[in-house]
């Protein structure tokens, strides 16, 4: 039997120490490091088939892909799932992460046996879900259960192609002492169930639930384990859901899948450009950003709001977009074009509740906050990217002819882009600027 030792791990940052202490040095936490049991030997031998062999020895794997069911999440993918891969799907609960996984497990039944494990739900609740969900495969296999071994066990009798793990925080090995949902089991059991699906090649969807605080046992300290990690963005409120790919060995990060969530569960949205500025208006604030940071762009409305402010301090408030680099781009608005918000409130909003962090979007938010402090619109034809330096100066970013390509399928006929880039593109007027001032002009 292998040789066991006891570790203390912070349940904040993941910290482990041999010593038990009160406050936890890395993080600075109190009370938060718990005992967990250590396997001498295991984690870091390498198995003997294992050899050393020159880069260009090893061969490719066969990089046979299966079909999850829904296209745009296979393309967000990288082509569909690798045997054996791991796929943490992260999001606030309501968001519709048990949804989808039922309807995936669904789909995937054409190739075999499907195990969705629960712990957050009964079977019956599944079930009922299932039901309004149109879903009626016998080889769909409900398993409500809470332990590890358990579900180990029963994944060595089914043998499925596919393994749906609802959700991890609700799974505990009963060979550490923590309470399930901490760090210390969260991190165990998904290590373990990784290993057990590399060697027998299932593919497996692990949910991890995260608050709006940011969860005890916060998906963060899973990235490393799992293979690919998707991130459901979107508001519980409204309709449309974007899984996000964060991580990926099998495949690029930053693709996007864009779902509806309806009567009948989540539906795929093939066009989400269509679908992102459906509903625009065009007004004073409003502009068209065509953001990529997969291989897809997505046209999206950026829209800001500056108002005569309420109280002494004024308010800055985001959605989708880093209220910070607000910070810094009402800076520059002052500095470089005499654009001054001091006394006023400014609210920025992406439309359609997808998160923007790329700096291309740094022009197109400027230039939506200029539009609405200046009460004038912006053409409604144009779409802006690029990103904004501290000087003014716009700077070039990546997928310049993509963005354009988008534009142009929807209808639209200018572009303001960085000078640098150097593109043109036929039937369309692009606009380069090299500052900031140079786009306020040409468009405002
Ligand atoms: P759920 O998938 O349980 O979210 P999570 O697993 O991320 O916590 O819930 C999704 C929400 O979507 C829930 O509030 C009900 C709603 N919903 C629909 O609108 N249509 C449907 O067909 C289903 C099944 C759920
Ligand atoms: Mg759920």
């Amino acid at each position: 039997m292998a040789k066991q030792s006891v570790r203390y791990v912070c349940q904040s940052c993941g910290y482990y120490s041999v010593k038990w202490m009160g406050r936890c040095p890395s993080c600075g936490e109190w009370n938060t490091l718990v005992e967990e049991l250590v396997e001498k030997g295991k984690v870091f031998k390498i198995p003997s088939q294992v050899k050393v062999l020159s880069i260009n020895s090893w061969e490719e794997d066969s990089g046979e892909r299966t079909s999850t069911g829904f296209c745009n999440l296979d393309l967000a993918l990288g082509g569909g799932l690798v045997p054996g891969q791991v796929v943490l799907i992260a999001g606030e609960p309501g968001i519709g992460k048990s949804t989808l996984l039922l309807q995936v497990s669904d789909r995937y039944t054409r190739y075999g046996k499907v195990l969705y494990v629960s712990g957050e739900e009964s079977g019956s609740q599944i079930a009922l879900r299932g039901r309004r969900l149109g879903i009626s495969s016998d080889r769909l296999l409900l398993y409500p259960e809470t332990s590890f071994e358990n579900v180990v066990d029963v994944l060595q009798q089914e043998e499925p192609n596919l393994l749906v793990v609802d959700s991890i925080q609700t799974l505990y090995s009963e060979r550490l002492e923590s309470s399930a949902g901490s760090v210390s089991q969260v991190r165990e059991v998904t290590f373990r169930l990784a290993e057990l699906c590399k060697e027998k090649g299932i593919p497996c969807f692990v949910v991890g639930q995260i608050t709006k605080e940011g969860a005890i046992a916060g998906p963060k300290v899973l990235e490393h384990i799992v293979d690919t990690v998707l991130q459901f963005e979107g508001e519980r409120f409204n309709f449309y859901r974007v899984v996000k790919v964060v991580k990926n060995r099998f495949g690029s990060t930053g693709e996007v899948a864009v779902f509806k969530m309806g009567d009948h569960g989540l539906e795929e949205v093939l066009e989400p450009s269509a679908f992102f500025i459906g509903e625009r208006v065009n007004s004073p604030g409003s502009v068209i950003f065509p953001h990529t940071e997969g291989s897809k762009p997505i046209l999206l409305e950026v829209q800001a709001l500056v108002l005569p402010a309420l109280y002494t301090t004024p308010q800055r408030k985001t959605q989708g977009f880093d209220v910070n680099r607000l910070s810094l781009l009402l800076a520059i608005l002052e500095k470089e074009a005499n654009i001054f918000t001091r006394d006023s409130d400014v609210f920025v909003n992406v439309a359609g509740g997808l998160s923007v962090r790329e700096p291309a979007a740094d022009l197109a938010v400027a230039l939506a906050i200029a539009s609405s402090k200046k009460d004038k619109t912006v053409p409604e034809d144009t779409v802006i990217f690029g990103e904004l330096g501290l000087s003014g100066e716009v700077r070039a970013v990546h997928f310049g002819d993509l963005r354009l390509k988008e534009a142009k399928k929807f209808g639209f006929k200018k572009a303001v882009i960085p000078a640098s880039l150097h593109m043109e593109v036929e039937d369309m007027e692009v606009i380069p600027v090299t500052n900031l001032r140079e786009a306020i002009e040409a468009l405002l």
